[in-house]
């Protein structure tokens, strides 16, 4: 068996024919399997497919009893899968079947995994509204911010794509996961990741049966990942550096200022200077550790780096800290608090995704 593809359903009676006559029609020279996993439909969905099974051989159907989940509906489906080469996409037609060719040949010629991708060239949205469209691009964000393996790819959100098994053999794939790329692309063995363009069509039949809730999910799923695969330990050491890095201001602050007998003005200035650069060395040896690239001239220019997101945050630091206390009459060492975290999230966001943004 080649490939084998996975499709998870949930009422989708109506799409289910069109998309397998598709699919029969597109991989008509490619030997594989169909792997249609229902979760027990109101509609018979699970019924249906296996009376397509008669024209269709390649169709397998695993219906689940009592289960209502799409990421372990995916995994159940994997375990099923005999093929070389696995695949997952959406019944609905939102996913173009044709491109599965596209997608199979790529990995033919040497990727291990493919993605269906809406952000490339060529790939787009039929039918979201500005809003839903932000939403999914914020959240492509976040993951590229909490899981640098997802940076490869401008669609990790994506539900359409193609892997080798060997991607995921010894990966151990969360079950209460919720995106399966995501765990795919954070715990897989894997070197090669293309995105092939897709249009994500509008769903002509049934609707969606994803909600709201789904976007609670994603946030703790992406949590997850993040701590198991240890990525959420960079946050905690960029903010322990933060923290030695504030007693290293005032420190110098201080000094300056009672010692030297600097105006404290003048002092400010050399203080926050004296911490960016503390800040710096500590990140670079300690949590940035494994991603940078070797040489003074780099060593410099990330030093640059961090000293330019840097800069945004002595006037977001007084900012927050005076609106907090001139407007809502907040506590100024509190008020100082709330601006150092905004500072934080921003530092942390900004050097990240640019000084040490190799992965
Ligand atoms: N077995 C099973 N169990 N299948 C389900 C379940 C479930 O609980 N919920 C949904 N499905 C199936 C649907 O029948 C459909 O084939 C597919 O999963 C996607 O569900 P939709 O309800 O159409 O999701 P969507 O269009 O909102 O979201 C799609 O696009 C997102 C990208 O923005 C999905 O592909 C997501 O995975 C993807 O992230
Ligand atoms: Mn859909």
């Amino acid at each position: 068996m080649k490939l084998s593809i996975v499709i998870p359903t949930y009422n989708e009676r109506e799409n289910l024919p069109i998309l397998v006559k598709e699919i029969g029609k597109v991989l008509r020279d490619l030997e594989f399997e169909l792997i249609i996993v229902d979760d027990d439909s109101p509609d018979k969905t699970w019924k249906l497919a296996e009376e397509l099974k008669e024209d269709y051989p390649f169709i397998k159907v695993l219906r689940r009893i009592g289960k209502r989940d799409l990421s372990t509906a995916v995994l159940d489906g994997f375990k099923k899968a005999k093929g070389d080469v696995l695949a997952v996409m959406d019944a609905d037609l939102q996913h173009p079947p044709e491109k599965l060719i596209s997608m199979y040949r790529r990995i033919e010629e040497g990727a291990d995994i493919v993605v269906g991708s809406r952000y490339v060239a060529g790939g787009e949205i039929e039918e979201w509204s500005a809003i839903r469209k932000l939403y999914s691009k914020f959240a492509t964000l976040l993951a590229h911010i909490f899981l640098p393996s997802t940076r490869a790819v401008k669609d990790p959100m994506s539900g359409f794509f193609m892997c080798k098994r060997k991607v995921i053999e010894r990966a151990e794939l969360n079950p209460i996961g919720y995106k399966i790329l995501l765990e795919v692309l954070a715990k897989g063995s894997y070197s090669r990741v293309e995105e092939e363009p897709i249009t994500f069509r509008k769903r002509e039949k049934g609707k969606s049966s994803l909600n709201a809730t789904v976007q609670i999910k994603y946030l703790r799923h992406l949590l997850r990942i993040s701590w198991e695969t240890k990525e959420i330990h960079r946050v905690l050491k960029f903010a322990a550096v933060g923290l030695f890095g504030v007693f290293v201001n005032l420190g110098i602050l201080w000094m300056l200022t009672e010692i030297a007998g600097f105006h404290y003005l003048l002092s400010a200035i050399f203080s926050i200077e004296a911490s960016i650069i503390s800040n710096f060395v500590m990140n670079d040896i300690w949590t940035f550790r494994d991603r940078k690239k070797e040489g003074f001239v780099e060593w410099i220019r990330r030093m640059v780096k961090f000293n330019i997101v840097s800069l945004p945050s002595f006037p977001m630091q007084m900012i927050v800290m005076g609106a907090l206390k001139e407007i809502f009459g907040v506590y100024y060492l509190l008020a100082a608090l709330i601006g150092i975290f905004f500072v934080f999230v921003w530092n942390f966001v900004a050097n990240t995704l640019w000084t040490w943004k190799e992965v």
